[in-house]
């Protein structure tokens, strides 16, 4: 089938890339001039896992193709996805003027019938806005379709060639029909299409995004309490997590959850909420923990110190949001690094893929190491804020001879606790043992 896929950030390049890696055509449109050029010389912009690999296969198959204009994309697609960003507004809304101004357009060129699909993440009523908007310049006929996309980062190219599930929101047979189509080889394993109306579909997103943010919350508050009564997270998350009504996944307590979809999606509910006189009132709440949970190691760190922190050397392993990822957009790390440096301490970070990101952040306000070992050497700390597989099995010899001290705070709980008593460490995680 022939797709254009309007916005090339992380959704829509994954969305084109794995398109046109069962046999479409896809043609995706940036306004970044730059962007697409190097896109063009075969240069993926984004780090994700396998999706060079695909990006040059299609690209050289002659399957994948970039422009800037957004004519030459409409012309081309008989669907059109639209994968433009949804930044957060002041009020904790989505900002849809990218959307609709792209909406608009399409509107003022649109010469034969089209599918036109929201894939970003979108209020609810979004579809309607977009019709309005396109249907304004045009008498042409076209349809809008809701197809929310749940890829994480990290693993979204196996997330888009293997979903767990597509959802369709959409009133036109048309336009199921078409959708049904394109998606029929991704679902080969007899993982279902779900079709439902447009403002369902978009509440699904929400919903999605918010229930998991909402269990991670919870998780976060067991953990608090193991450690006022003294009890393990770990046996109380494996105790809970064997219940299927509950299930293992998404229960691990941690130093909050960040990155560009959970923060900004829990308060768009429930600013949409509000929009439609309902308060959301545990989505409020999921908020404000979230926010706390993210320093939730500083007082540990402020205690061992006695609250003098001047001058000491921490090592701060993992800035990204979470593994696999070189994404740093609400990463817990920046919030334990404003704290440390607020209190006068020197950080030292070594991430494997999001240093370049912070240093654009924060210039020369840290520092970086070549590697996970060197951000050690004559630190008074080791703080962990994410957990890359690299992290999980140190040598704790190396460590022991780079630090002052034999001392981590471990924002991930990635050891065990007789393991590192075992080799000497004072140990700080979240919801277990000290
Ligand atoms: C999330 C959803 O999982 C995707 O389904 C959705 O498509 C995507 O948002 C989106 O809206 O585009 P993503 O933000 O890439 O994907 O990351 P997740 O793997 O879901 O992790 C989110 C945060 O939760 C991370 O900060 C992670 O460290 C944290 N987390 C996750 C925990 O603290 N504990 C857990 O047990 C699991």
């Amino acid at each position: 089938m022939k797709i254009a896929v309007i916005g090339t950030g992380y959704v829509g390049l994954v969305t084109g890339t794995c398109l046109a890696e069962t046999g479409n055509e896809v043609i995706c449109v940036d306004i970044d001039e730059s962007k697409v050029r190097k896109m063009q010389n075969g240069e993926v912009p984004i780090y994700e896992p396998h999706l060079d690999v695909l990006f040059e296969r299609n690209i050289k198959a002659g399957r994948l193709k970039f422009t800037t204009s957004l004519k030459d994309g409409l012309d081309h697609g008989e669907i059109v996805f639209l994968a433009l960003p949804t930044p957060e507004d002041e009020d904790g809304s989505a900002d849809l003027k990218y959307v609709l101004g792209v909406a608009d357009d399409i509107g003022k060129i649109i010469t034969d019938y089209k599918v036109i699909v929201d894939k970003s993440t979108v209020p609810v009523g979004t579809a309607e806005k977009v019709e309005a908007a396109i249907s304004k310049n045009t008498d042409i006929e076209f349809d809008v379709v809701s197809n929310p996309e749940f890829l994480r980062e990290g693993f979204a190219v196996d997330d888009f060639l293997k979903p767990e599930r597509i959802v369709i929101g959409s009133s036109s047979e048309r336009a199921i029909d078409l959708m049904e189509k394109l998606y029929k080889p991704y679902v080969r394993s007899g993982n279902p299409i779900i079709v439902m109306d447009e403002k369902s579909a978009e509440l699904t997103k929400y919903a999605a995004n918010s229930f998991l943010a909402t269990k991670i919350t919870f998780m976060n508050e067991i953990a608090n309490f193991c450690e006022k009564v003294g009890a393990d997270v770990d046996m109380v998350r494996r105790g809970m997590g064997t219940d299927s009504r509950i299930g293992k996944r998404f229960l691990f307590p941690g130093i909050g959850y960040g990155g560009s979809c959970f923060p900004k999606d829990v308060k768009a509910l429930y600013k949409s909420a509000k929009d439609s006189d309902y308060d959301f009132a545990i989505l409020d709440a999921v908020v404000n923990v979230n926010q706390s949970q993210k320093t939730a190691l500083f007082p540990k760190i402020e205690d061992h110190f006695d609250g003098n922190l001047k001058g000491k050397k921490i090592a701060l392993w993992g800035l990204a949001f979470k593994p696999e990822t070189d994404d740093i957009r609400e990463a817990p790390s920046l919030y334990m690094i404003d704290e440390l440096l607020n209190f006068g301490a020197k950080v030292t970070a070594f991430d494997p893929e999001a240093m370049d990101n912070v240093k654009r952040l924060l210039g020369d306000k840290i520092s970086f190491a070549e590697n996970m070992y060197e951000a050690t050497e004559s630190a008074d700390a080791l703080l962990i804020c994410t957990e890359w597989s690299i992290f999980r099995t140190p040598s704790f010899k190396k460590l022991k001879d780079n630090l002052k001290d034999p001392l981590i705070f471990d924002g991930r709980n990635l050891y065990d606790l007789d393991d590192v008593s075992k080799e000497g460490f004072t140990y700080y995680s979240i919801g277990r043992k000290d």
